[in-house]
Order: structure tokens, then C-alpha cells, then sequence
């Protein structure tokens, strides 16, 4: 059977910024992920370990030092001052703030008409009331300017504003961080109908994988710039295979705020201008061997039948990516499941 190819791919992408003191920050370190369609893959990792330098990365607004980003096959590149290319509007990407997706000066209407023109379609009344009923907002709506909404209804109507490109891809930057839980919980049931609805592939990006676990499909943990683990939500749940994605599970069910270290994982992020060496999370793992201070652990694939010791013959994930494959870069993901590992019997509470 002939799988599809993925709509966003990215491949051992890398992102690197330079301070004011010349000094190199290698935000992103060789990251790889697929979006299909009708997916949501969320991003999760603690305040400063690259999401939203990977999702800025994945629609153009950041330069890759190496690697490469692709949208139905056409490479995506950084658009600099240049206008967004027509073959790229059907990647979105949706920010924190929604303020930063609307103008506060102008009314709703204006905006979504706006947005429909730039994708080069008509602005008629009904094509507004249709973007405002998808993210049920009244038709209304369109007549207020967006400061006379809550947050979370800014948000819809932020959505309603990428909808009007019909977005095949849409990369949500902490899409609900910046919302109380019940708005939280609206925004969430909103995007996951969206996906059901459109077939629309979403890269959600969050700090709180409880969040996540609500929507996605796939998850990506992310820290101090790499993928350390991916895969499938429920298998990635289940057996939780890197240290950092266990604590990050043990931590879901608080109402973690954004930055904050999940329970029971000692220090802080380290300075991505200087990684600690072999396994980047060993000052702060409470696993961590001589061996993971040396070594820096490739990605291991992970068989759910298959609780082994050889490493050797699992070290093939990286060149033979499976849509649904689930892989961790730790020296021992392959060792018996932790004791934490969390079963069905952990699940969210809404
Ligand atoms: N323009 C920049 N110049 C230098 N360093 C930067 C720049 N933008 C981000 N960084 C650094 O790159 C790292 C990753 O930042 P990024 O914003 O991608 O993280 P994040 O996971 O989105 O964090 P948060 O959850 O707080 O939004 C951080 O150490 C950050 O300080
Ligand atoms: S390689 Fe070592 S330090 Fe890194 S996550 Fe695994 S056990 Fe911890
Ligand atoms: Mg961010």
C-alpha cells in the first residue's frame, strides 16, 4: 500500500540565532516531523526548548541553518520581506495572542474580508457569515472590532481569520496558554472539530501535554531543541520511553504554568548556547550514567512487544521514518517499562 506523502514534512531541521554578543543559540537541533492530513501533532516541551522557533521555522518566518521544510512537496523557505508565496498560503500559523493575528483597529468583518482577498477569493457577506459560523461566532461579530470580545472569542475569531485561506495545515503557537480552562477547553473542542470537519492537519504547540492528550493524534517532546521523543499519543502515554516525557506526564494533570518546571524534575533548562554534553537532559535525569554524560543517544525505535536490551539492533529509526512510529533518544529507552508509566486508568480529566 502506497502511504501518501505527508502535507508538512520537516526534516533534521536546524535553527541557530545569534546574540548581540555573537554568541551562536542552536535553538533547533536536527528535528524531524510529519503533519498529514486530518492530524493533530502536538509539540510539548518546557519555556525555551525551541517550539515555537520550530513553528516559525515550519511556515518560512525563520531561517534554517540546515535541513529542510517542505508543504505538499514544495520547499518552504524564508520569506525575509518577500510576500507570501500563493503556493504557501494554505500553511497558517496561528499565534498565543490573537492580537497578533487581528488588528485591533479594524472590525472583524474588514479583517476576515481582508483575509479572503489575500487568498484570492470574494469577500461576500456569506463567505464572512460562514468563517464566522465555523468558529461559531455570530454573524455579527463581523461588525465589532475585536477588543469587544473575551480572549477566548478573539482566539475563534483569530482561527476564523486563518480559515479564510483554507488551510490545508495550520500551526498553532500555544493556541490556548493565554486562556482561562474554560475557554481553554472551547478552543480545544473547536480545533479538534475543525480537523474532523475539514480534514485540516494542525502542529499544536504547547507546554502541557494534558492539553495535548486532549487533541492530538501524534506528540513530539521536545528539549533544549531536540526531539526526544515522538509517537503516537496513546503509545507515548501508555509507555512514556525518555525521562524528560515522564515527568512531563507526571506534571500534566497540575495546572502547570507556562515556564514552570514540571513536578518532581530538578534544575532548569540549560543555556542552548551551551548544551551539557552526550544526552543533553543528563544534569537533570534522575537515570543519568557516566555513559549519557559521553554519548548522545541516537533515536531508538520502540516496539511495544519488544522490552529488550540490544540497542544495536534498534538504532535504525532515524533513516526509515514510519508515519506512526514510536521513537525516544535515550541510551535505555528500551529497558523495562517504568514503574510511572501511566495506563488508561490516568486519564484527563476535561
Ligand atoms: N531572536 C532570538 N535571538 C536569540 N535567541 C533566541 C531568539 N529567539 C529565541 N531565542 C532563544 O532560543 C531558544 C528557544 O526559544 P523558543 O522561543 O523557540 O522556545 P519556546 O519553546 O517556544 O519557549 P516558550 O514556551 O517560552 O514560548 C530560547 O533559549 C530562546 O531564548
Ligand atoms: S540517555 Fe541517560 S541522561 Fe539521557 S535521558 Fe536517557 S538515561 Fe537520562
Ligand atoms: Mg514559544
Amino acid at each position: 500500500m502506497t502511504v501518501p506523502a505527508p502535507l508538512l514534512r520537516l526534516e533534521d531541521v536546524e535553527v541557530t540565532y545569534r546574540r548581540p554578543d555573537g554568541v551562536a543559540v542552536r535553538a533547533v537541533r536536527r528535528a524531524s516531523l510529519d503533519v498529514n492530513a486530518g492530524e493533530v501533532v502536538g509539540l510539548v516541551g518546557e519555556s525555551g526548548c525551541g517550539k515555537s522557533s520550530l513553528g516559525r521555522a515550519a511556515v518560512g518566518l525563520e531561517r534554517l541553518t540546515a535541513g529542510s521544510v517542505s508543504f505538499q512537496g514544495q520547499p518552504v523557505t524564508a520569506l525575509g520581506r518577500h510576500p507570501r508565496p500563493a503556493a504557501l498560503r494554505r500553511l497558517q500559523l496561528l499565534f498565543q495572542d490573537p492580537y497578533s493575528s487581528l488588528n485591533p483597529r479594524r472590525k472583524v468583518g474588514h479583517q476576515l474580508a481582508d483575509g479572503l482577498r489575500a487568498s484570492g477569493e470574494a469577500a461576500t457577506p456569506a463567505r464572512i457569515e460562514e468563517l464566522l459560523d465555523l468558529v461559531a461566532m455570530p454573524s455579527s461579530a463581523a461588525d465589532h472590532y475585536p477588543h469587544e470580545f473575551s480572549g477566548g472569542q478573539r482566539q475563534r475569531l483569530a482561527i476564523g481569520r486563518a480559515l479564510a485561506a483554507r488551510p490545508l495545515v495550520l500551526i498553532a503557537d500555544e493556541p490556548v496558554s493565554a486562556l482561562d480552562a474554560s475557554a481553554q477547553a472551547t478552543i480545544v473542542t473547536l480545533l479538534g472539530e475543525l480537523r474532523d470537519e475539514t480534514g485540516i492537519g494542525i502542529l499544536f504547540i504547547s507546554h502541557d501535554l494534558g492539553v495535548v492528550r486532549q487533541i492530538a493524534q501524534k506528540v513530539a517532546v521536545m528539549y533544549l531543541g531536540k526531539i526526544v521523543e515522538i509517537g503516537a499519543i496513546d503509545a507515548v502515554w501508555r509507555r512514556p520511553c525518555h525521562p524528560y516525557t515522564e515527568a512531563l506526564i507526571a506534571a500534566a494533570p497540575l495546572a502547570d504554568g507556562a515556564g514552570r518546571l514540571p513536578a518532581g524534575l530538578a534544575g532548569e533548562v540549560p543555556d542552548p548556547s551551551a548544551p551539557p554534553s552526550g544526552c543533553s537532559f543528563h544534569p537533570r535525569c534522575p537515570l543519568a550514567d557516566a555513559e549519557c554524560t559521553a554519548v548522545d543517544p541516537p533515536p531508538l525505535r520502540i516496539d511495544d512487544d519488544h522490552v529488550a536490551d540490544d540497542r544495536a539492533g534498534n538504532d535504525r529509526a532515524g533513516n526509515d521514518r514510519a508515519d506512526d512510529d514510536h521513537v525516544a533518544r535515550c541510551l535505555f529507552a528500551l529497558r523495562p517499562a517504568p514503574s510511572t508509566a501511566r495506563d488508561t486508568d490516568r486519564e484527563m480529566s476535561p
